[in-house]
């Protein structure tokens, strides 16, 4: 087979991909290595920036999005024993931020390449990464038993962070930079009208976060252990920890039921250089990935996107490598802006077991910065809507 850009993941940054490209005109096929349906069902983040918005509703991604999403001035933070804090995207950006579920843009996604004819191979299996250097590169992928070779000008690297992509670079050409965090979110979805803002809650007992994907399913996490088990949280459990950390009237009108998903992540911050090597272009979780504190993992990977593509387009226009010899260095000055603000955020809300008094009393006085200085205020504001592409 012989395709223009062979992109390997059908997550939101593989998908979007393919159908920003279809639509002006440059051929892909998509490799995946899971079943659609695997896919589909995996729940991830859903607080969009307005950037991210804006350019799904350029690509004719708007429909359900501006039926269905919920737009937000702002997002909260409730800290023990202080008074509750906005971060008010709305006053100092003039623009909202959008909760709506990665899942939904997939699915989004899924629709419109299958309506346009779009080439998407799901169960691929053993993705291998060829000649990337050589000026003919190509993948080849396994399926029910045969080894299939497809030829192709440019291959997108957005396989997630568990993918094959980025180990085909050579490991003295890349650079990785990488933070754990010893603790990670437990996060649950239920069937319940959400608190109405979304609400991150510092709390002696831990973090805790409130959110929405619509107005019949609520998303709330919990700091965890990094070891904890999730036969360890029943729901009453959670339910009952996750009040304990919010402020008394927002505990009170929290609307409880039976999870119908509850899931542990780890909170880590990674980040690979160079986002190209040759022919190959990572993109989204590829490349790197941020804790959720901020929401920025998915964002992240439509502002990767939208450089990636604008590349290939000029390229496939004019024959110019412009954006394409610039790719990395561009996408990677946003990586980072949003990495330090995912950290920064991570580091004020969440509680470390091994914190001295003096590190506490830091933490509590940068919050109390956002609350006095309009300036401190509009400068998180500005970082969490998302810097300009
Ligand atoms: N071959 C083919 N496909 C693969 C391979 C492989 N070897 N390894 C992984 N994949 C697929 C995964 O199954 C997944 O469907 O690549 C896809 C990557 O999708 P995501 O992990 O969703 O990554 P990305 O598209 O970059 O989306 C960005 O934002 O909310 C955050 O981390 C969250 O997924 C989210 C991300
Ligand atoms: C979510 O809705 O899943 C979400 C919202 C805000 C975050 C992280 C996750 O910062």
């Amino acid at each position: 087979m012989r395709t223009q850009v062979a992109i390997i993941g059908s997550g939101p940054a593989g998908l979007l991909l393919s159908h920003i490209l279809r639509r002006n005109g440059i051929d892909s096929i998509v490799l995946e290595r899971q079943t659609r349906a695997h896919v589909l069902e995996r729940i991830r983040a859903g607080l969009l920036e307005a950037g991210t918005v804006a350019l799904l509703r350029e690509v004719g991604l708007g429909a359900r999005m501006d039926r269905e999403g919920h737009p937000h001035d702002g997002s909260w933070i409730a800290w023990e024993g202080r008074p509750r804090f906005l971060i008010d995207t709305k006053k100092y950006t003039g623009k909202q931020m959008t909760a709506y579920g990665q899942t939904n843009i997939t699915e989004d996604l899924f629709a419109a390449l299958d309506a346009a004819g779009g080439k998407i191979v799901d169960e691929a299996a053993n993705v291998q990464l060829n000649d990337l250097t050589s000026g003919q590169p190509y993948v080849t992928y396994e399926k029910q038993g045969r080894t299939i070779r497809i030829d192709c000008d440019y291959v997108a690297g957005c396989d997630g962070s568990h993918g094959v992509s980025r180990f085909a670079i050579p490991a003295a050409m890349l650079k990785t930079y990488e933070k754990s965090y010893p603790f990670g979110w437990l996060g649950i979805m239920s069937q319940t009208p959400p608190y109405p803002d979304i609400c991150y809650c510092y709390h002696s007992r831990g973090f805790a976060l409130a959110s929405q994907r619509n107005p019949m399913l609520s998303r709330y996490y919990i700091q965890c252990d990094v070891d904890a088990k999730l036969e360890d949280w029943p729901d009453d459990r959670f339910w009952q920890e996750f009040k304990a950390r919010c402020p008394q009237e927002m505990a009170d009108s929290i609307v409880t039921g039976p999870s119908i998903e509850k899931s542990i992540a780890p909170l880590r911050s990674f980040v690979a250089e160079p986002m190209r090597y040759g022919a190959l272009l990572l993109a989204g979780d590829a490349a790197h990935v941020v804790p959720p504190t901020g929401a920025k993992g998915l964002n992240l990977a439509v502002s990767d996107v939208f450089y990636l593509s604008r590349a290939l387009i000029e390229f496939y226009r004019t024959g110019n490598t412009h954006y394409l010899d610039s790719y990395s260095d561009t996408a990677l000055r946003r990586v980072w802006s949003a990495a330090r603000m995912s950290w920064w955020l991570t580091m004020l809300l969440h509680r470390f077991a091994d914190e001295t008094p003096f590190e506490e009393k830091m933490r509590l006085n940068q919050f109390d910065h956002l609350l006095t200085s309009e300036r401190a205020a509009a400068a998180l504001a500005e970082q969490y809507v998302g810097l300009p592409y």
